[in-house]
């Protein structure tokens, strides 16, 4: 049985705002990445696999538990970091962390002290008066103090500095390794690159593309750049890349005379084949990084990447 599972979830917040028919599972020990632009229901899945919000259909659930019905039994064992950090307002930073020890109903303090170390956060002010980023840190400290087995994490790194984006990357890898089962929803590729295992992007309230992160690093299908000595080589090639079965092109740039194809390895051969009929004064590898992939998302013009296809 999956650990987190997100079934059919729908809410319909009307003029095509909300999560749509959205599905997928997070196993144990497995980190989970989750992206999308802005808008596009990682908060409102993230709200409702919480507990917050009742789904309109469809079901979440933790620890094969319906997290709206049954949000006080898997409290305890889920630590939490919310996109955008509310604290209650008059307390310190350590009141807050001794409210949310209560709530969690499991302490751990030489946990706590661990984590107060490793994020280098000294919580002895007040709350309204700390910068964005020991508001965050005290977040990240307060979702995890408990040691739970279940991390739902919100754009957790955002207003931490590079350093501490790191370290918090660093943490994460140590916490896969003892097996607890991360969502991590992010903006940042690097960090997702760094530490996802599978990986789902949302789009205007949908899955468009779930996949292993591995795969995309291996993925068979290729682009190459090719730059042609003159115009007639390019627009000849372009004109004849219409009806080819083993290449498609992707993009062209009339400046440079160059083509970028998509290819699969298995037509390598034949791909070098037809080049030496042409002209051409480089042919290059572009390497597609996962940044080059979900970036093909975020733009409206899907012209460019599509490895996994
Ligand atoms: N309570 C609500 N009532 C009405 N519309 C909402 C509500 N919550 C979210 N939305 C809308 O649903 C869509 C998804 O919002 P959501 O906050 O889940 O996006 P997100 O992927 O987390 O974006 P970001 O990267 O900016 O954090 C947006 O269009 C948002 O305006
Ligand atoms: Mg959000």
């Amino acid at each position: 049985m999956s650990v987190i599972n997100v079934n059919h979830l729908t809410k319909d917040y009307g003029s095509g705002r909300g999560v749509f028919d959205v599905s997928f599972q997070v196993e144990k020990g497995e980190v989970f990445g989750f992206l999308g632009p802005n808008g596009a229901g990682k908060s409102t899945t993230i709200r409702h696999l919480m507990g917050f919000s009742k789904p309109q259909s469809g079901q979440t659930q933790i620890f094969g538990k319906d997290t709206f019905d049954r949000y006080f039994e898997i409290l305890g064992n889920v630590g939490y970091i919310p996109g955008e950090i509310a604290l209650p307002a008059g307390l310190t930073g350590w009141e807050f962390i001794r409210m949310m020890q209560n709530l969690q109903k499991r302490h751990n303090e030489e946990h706590l002290n661990y984590l107060l170390k490793i994020f280098e956060l000294n919580p002895e002010g007040e709350t309204k008066r700390m910068s964005l980023g020991v508001k965050r840190k005290l977040a990240v400290v307060t979702a995890f103090m408990s040691d739970p087995d279940v991390l739902i994490l919100d754009e957790p790194t955002s207003g931490l500095d590079p350093v501490m984006q790191e370290t918090f990357i660093e943490f994460i890898r140590h916490e896969k390794e003892r097996g607890k089962t991360i969502l991590l929803s992010s903006h940042i590729f690097s960090e997702v690159d760094a530490t996802c295992d599978r990986i789902a992007i949302i789009k205007d309230g949908k899955i468009v593309s779930d996949f292993i992160a591995d795969d995309l690093k291996h993925a068979s299908q290729k682009n190459y750049e090719i730059v042609f000595t003159d115009e007639a080589n390019y627009a000849k090639f372009i004109d004849n890349s219409r009806k080819s079965k083993i290449l498609k092109a992707v993009g062209n740039d009339p400046k440079k005379k160059s083509v970028i194809i998509s290819t699969d390895d298995k037509f390598i051969n034949q791909v070098v084949a037809t080049l030496s009929e042409y002209s051409v004064c480089n042919f290059s590898h572009l390497k597609e990084t996962l940044e080059d992939y979900f970036m093909s998302y975020y733009k409206e013009d899907k012209n460019f990447g599509g490895a996994l296809q």
